[in-house]
């Protein structure tokens, strides 16, 4: 199963292995910079689909030093030469994860919770997300993945522990979802009915009073119907790790997300061993698989399960 192809929208995949966005942190003032291209030219080839580390869309959303950029003065040059060297090395796709980090900044003093941001900053962050993805595109990427997970600001908005809006984006799941469907429509509409868009979903906080997964069915079906082609699902406020659950963290939001929709399900976190995965796939508990740290140290894993 691990070896069959899927596409997702348009993006034909040969398998559906995924190394999922793991940040390298190799950016120098968000430039593209020969190791960070290195380091996804080494993994390419064989692998269905890399996606590359989340890239800032704007200054306010930056999350770390060494962190991709993809604002105004991404490095258009240096991005097309990323894509340009993986799709040589044989069958590998590349999307590119565009972010904002919310208040979650390492690196940025003036930082507003969602609860501040006015109707003004969520318009000119939606139009980030917009000409983020439109760089995206331009560069030659094979999609692009909207990065609505592990606490960062679409995150923020969808869990009640950091969102208690009192307009039509607060309290309700439609409503802090509302903000993420948004985002998703405006890159769709800009980016055209073709071009791959893929959103990673934080279905769950795992923390008391969070957001829960019993809703995960109804928000992923309505993140599909507003224009995604494929779902990444992962975690929210907890960020990419679970306490207790380090196998197939989050297998059970892939399993819930996969009861309303028919886009592929894409999920990673703690999931091991090539016979294992290939019962996953057999099972409809998913329909791809992300392989993260251990690839990240280690390119040769691929050859175990490929
Ligand atoms: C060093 C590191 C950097 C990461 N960077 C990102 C990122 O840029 N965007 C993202 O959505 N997830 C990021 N993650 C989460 C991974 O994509 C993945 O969900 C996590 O590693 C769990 O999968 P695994 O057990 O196969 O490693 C990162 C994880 C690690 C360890």
């Amino acid at each position: 199963m691990l070896s069959t192809p899927i596409h997702a929208g348009k993006l034909q995949l040969a398998n559906r292995l995924v190394m999922p966005p793991l940040a390298t942190e190799n950016c120098t003032d968000g430039m593209v910079t020969e190791n960070l291209i290195t380091h996804y030219e080494k993994r390419a080839g064989k692998i269905g689909l890399i996606i590359c580390e989340h890239a800032y869309i704007e200054a306010k959303g930056q999350a770390s030093k060494g962190q991709l950029r993809l604002d105004h003065k991404a490095d258009m040059d240096g991005l097309k030469e990323l894509v340009k060297r993986v799709h040589v090395k044989g069958q590998t796709k590349i999307v590119q994860q565009i972010s904002h980090c919310g208040d979650l900044s390492r690196v940025v003093k003036d930082r507003t919770p969602v609860n501040d941001l006015t109707l003004d900053d969520m318009k000119r962050i939606k139009q980030a997300f917009v000409e983020a993805a439109l760089r995206v595109k331009e560069a030659g990427f094979d999609g692009v993945e909207v990065h609505a997970a592990h606490g960062y600001l679409l995150s923020q908005f969808y869990s009640p522990l950091t969102n208690q809006r009192e307009d039509s984006y607060g309290s309700s799941p439609e409503n802090r979802l509302r903000f993420i469907l948004e985002v998703i429509a405006d890159v769709r509409k800009a980016v055209g009915a073709d071009y791959p868009l893929l959103v990673r979903f934080g279905g769950c906080d795992y923390k008391e009073g969070g957001s829960d997964k019993k809703d995960v069915p109804h928000s992923s079906k309505l993140i599909q119907e507003t224009g995604c082609d494929l779902l990444d699902i992962s975690g929210g406020l907890n960020g990419f790790l679970v306490k207790g659950a380090e196998s197939d963290t989050f297998v059970e939001l892939s399993q819930l997300a996969k009861q309303t929709v028919d886009i592929p399900v894409l999920v990673a976190g703690g999931i091991r061993g090539k016979e294992h995965m290939n019962e996953l796939l057999a099972q409809g508990a998913c329909d791809l698989i992300g392989y993260g740290r251990p690839l990240m140290k280690d390119v040769s894993e691929i050859d175990l399960l490929l």
